[in-house]
């Protein structure tokens, strides 16, 4: 069953929690979907996960079609959101209109996320009202990084705590339909879960959000510059995948790959009339 933006608020109000990853190409999506994660995010940390880049903000919406295309084919049930690149949304609403447009159109994505709360109202209000369904993302906002001189938790003293609620219950107002919370803690993100009927997903933001979204090279252990605290590996597959190189490294060198069933047979009387 395809899940909707309407499955997600059932969700909520059915305390079931919501499975969120960040996914970046095809053949990912289609183990994630196969193993019924609801919703699959094309996060601008592909930026930093698939690119190499110090942080988000050099990605392109051409490098967030590229990847949200690809996704949207290995998704078959599961929810596909595509994150709105850094200046694609800030400079005007239109703007903020034109690019979400194009994230559907050719990207296939069913929904936008959006960083920001009251200062984007503006741009998720014209978004909902070109019926394209809207994610916002309040807390720590990796666009904002140079605002906010690095990555720090977010709503730590009681202004910026109100503040928070506030930018939900707004964002909530101005018509998204769920809201990542990152990087706020957990006590705070509980009591912004209990001020808005959308669905909470939270990342860094304790367990009492409606649902949880990791980054997925992290959670694999694929994915070592930098491990943020709130991070669990529940795989070594980074580990994995250095020994299958190194065990392919050293069969090749020594002749025992490929092997006799790895290769394609020719009948001998061809192979005579060659020499
Ligand atoms: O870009 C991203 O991966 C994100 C998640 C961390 C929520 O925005």
């Amino acid at each position: 069953m395809k899940t909707t933006i309407a499955t997600l608020k059932k969700m909520k109000e059915e305390g079931n929690k919501i499975t969120m990853l960040t996914c970046y190409d095809y053949s990912t999506a289609k183990l994630m979907d196969n193993a019924g994660v609801e919703v699959l995010l094309i996060g601008d940390s592909l930026g930093n996960t698939m690119l190499g880049y110090a942080d988000t903000l050099p990605v392109t919406m051409e490098d967030m079609i590229h990847h949200t295309a690809a996704v949207s084919r290995g998704a078959k049930n599961a929810l596909v959101i595509a994150d709105m690149p850094f200046m694609s949304y800030q400079p005007s609403v239109y703007d903020a209109v034109v690019n979400a447009g194009r994230l559907i159109k050719e990207g296939h994505a069913s929904v936008v996320k959006l960083e920001g709360g009251a200062k984007v109202c503006d741009r998720i209000e014209a978004i909902v009202r070109a019926d394209i369904p809207v994610c916002a993302h309040i807390g720590l906002t990796p666009q904002s990084i140079n605002a906010f001189g690095g990555f720090k938790v977010q709503g730590k003293s009681e202004e910026a705590a109100r503040q928070l609620i506030e930018d939900a219950k707004k964002v909530e107002a101005a018509g998204a339909s769920m809201v990542v919370l990152e990087g706020i803690p957990a006590k705070l993100a509980s009591i912004i879960t209990k001020s808005v009927t959308i669905p909470t997903i939270g990342i860094g933001a304790g367990a009492d959000c409606d649902g949880q979204v990791l980054v997925y090279q992290d959670m694999l252990g694929m994915f070592d510059d930098y491990v943020p605290k709130f991070v669990k590996h529940f795989a070594n597959v980074g580990e994995v995948m250095t020994k299958a190189f190194e065990d392919y490294k050293k069969e090749v060198k020594e002749g025992t790959f490929p092997a006799a069933e790895h290769t394609y047979k020719i009948a001998d009387e061809v192979i005579e009339k060659l020499y």
